[in-house]
């Protein structure tokens, strides 16, 4: 049986495989989940091994990295694949339609956590891999497969790993599954990721919590005082305030602005994805520059004082947030951290003492050029599982290592992605697209015999 013969005869196969790792709530954030994320790690391990030579489960300080190398073919080119298998918190639970760790089948998408981000994504070249042994006894190239277990806390185990291990990830290309195409039937090619920093702060008023009727009119109130100061972070037209925040933003260039706005997106498709009555973004950019191309200033989280059931009159004595920055070239996270945090104490009030603050974690953004011919196998293998054309896009969220992997190794990195913008990542009713996982496994598997042919 040929390759994609083989791929059509196995689709309920490897979907119910698919849903065997879904199935694993591999919640990388939450301290008990950590058996379940050592769990998932060894699932992928053992699934490698049909496929790999060498597949290794590698202990970190954080969450454990799987790593497989195919039989080496020394004339043709290396790639390293890489993705991960842990998944954000399913919470608020009560959202979902079916159960998030209970992987369902409705109306052409496959239903539950990690379905689109990542394990969906990645289980598409796992699949592909599988195929591609089976019916070549052997992969056609050199591979070589990370899939990491932290990547939605921010990879911090990655990078003690990178450092020690170049030999091991030295490859002619990176190869990412972990981004969306720009709408259904429409193959994209991501070539620009923003960067990420994440920050927390607690801030301390009175000593202790205090009753409101008693106190309150004479007393600082901590999270009054956080609203306030967030407040302050942008003005009318929505520009981040804080002193600095674009002196290094890079400017689009003609050619490329053009491109961008021109691509078949329409501002119909995201409000619709959106639902809120109205947007709101920076002034003077296009909604596809404002999510690309653009920095911004997100309040994740904030919370304090009583937020149970009823009323509960206090006036407490501390308040915390949770608030990151996206970055684009060639903004460096560092400074950017020092100048968030800068501008952040002196607007505090003198009423309330700053008691911490964190950077959990820094990245900056990843634009490359896509001119190498693995590039030309990219669009050809996209045109095989969907039939079109891929487009070149930018997206608005961030994946560390593939800045870390472009910045040791300058090689090029192919981002091909197989979510959709609407597929709820992050969100409960996280879903992906039969079509694209499907015709995903094909692209994959076509992808990685032209790479044989270069
Ligand atoms: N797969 C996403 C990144 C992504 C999403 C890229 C959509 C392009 C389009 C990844 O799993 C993710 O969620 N990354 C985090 C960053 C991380 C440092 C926590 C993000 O972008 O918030
Ligand atoms: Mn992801
Ligand atoms: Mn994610």
């Amino acid at each position: 049986m040929d390759v994609m013969g083989y791929i059509e005869s196995r689709r309920d196969a490897h979907l119910n495989e698919l849903i065997e790792l879904l199935k694993i709530p591999s919640v990388s954030t939450l301290s008990e989940h950590k058996p379940d994320v050592e769990k998932a790690a060894r699932w992928v391990a053992d699934k490698l091994r049909g496929a790999f030579q060498t597949v290794e489960i590698i202990a970190t300080t954080g969450h454990p990295l799987v790593y497989a190398e195919s039989a080496q073919i020394p004339v043709k080119p290396t790639v390293l694949f890489y993705g991960h298998y842990d998944v954000q918190p399913a919470e608020p639970l009560e959202l979902w339609t079916s159960p998030a760790f209970e992987p369902t089948v409705r109306g052409g998408n496959l239903y539950g956590r990690g379905t689109a981000d990542d394990k969906g994504q990645i289980h598409i070249h796992m699949a592909a891999f599988d195929a591609l042994q089976k019916t070549l006894g052997k992969l056609p190239i050199n591979v070589k497969v990370l899939i990491e277990g932290e990547e939605e806390t921010g990879s911090e185990a990655l990078w003690a790993f990178v450092k020690n291990s170049k030999e091991k990830l030295r490859a002619d290309a990176l190869v990412v599954s972990d981004t969306s195409m720009l709408a259904p039937g429409v193959p994209s090619v991501t070539y620009g990721l923003r960067g990420l920093n994440y920050y927390q702060i607690e801030i301390t008023g009175p000593a202790q919590d205090l009753h409101s009727g008693v106190f309150g009119g004479a007393v600082p109130n901590p999270l009054t005082i956080l609203c306030e100061l967030f407040a302050k972070l942008h003005d009318k037209n929505f520009r981040v305030t804080i002193p600095g925040f674009y002196d290094d933003v890079a400017k689009l260039s003609k050619k490329e602005r053009k491109a961008l706005n021109s691509l078949p997106w329409t501002a119909k498709d995201f409000k619709k994805t959106v639902g809120a009555p109205a947007l709101c973004g920076e002034k003077g950019f296009s909604i596809v520059e404002q999510v690309w191309c653009r920095p911004t200033f997100e309040l994740n989280g904030i919370w304090g004082g009583y937020t149970g059931e009823g009323a509960k009159t206090v006036i407490p004595s501390k308040a915390w947030a949770k608030f990151s920055t996206r970055l684009v070239p060639d903004q460096n996270a560092e400074k950017i951290a020092k100048q968030v945090e800068k501008y952040i104490r002196k607007l505090l009030p003198r009423t309330v003492q700053c008691t911490k603050f964190e950077v959990l974690s820094t990245g900056k953004a990843w634009v490359a050029p896509f001119t190498h011919p693995f590039f030309e196998a990219a669009h050809h293998a996209l045109e095989h599982g969907f039939g079109k054309r891929a487009v070149f896009i930018r997206e608005g969220g961030s994946i560390p290592f593939v800045t870390e992997m472009h910045d040791t190794f300058h090689v090029p990195c192919i981002l091909m992605g197989f979510g959709l913008p609407d597929e709820n990542a992050h969100a409960p009713d996280e879903h992906i697209s039969l079509e694209n996982y499907f015709g995903g496994i094909k692209a994959a598997a076509e992808f990685y015999q032209d790479l044989a042919k270069l």
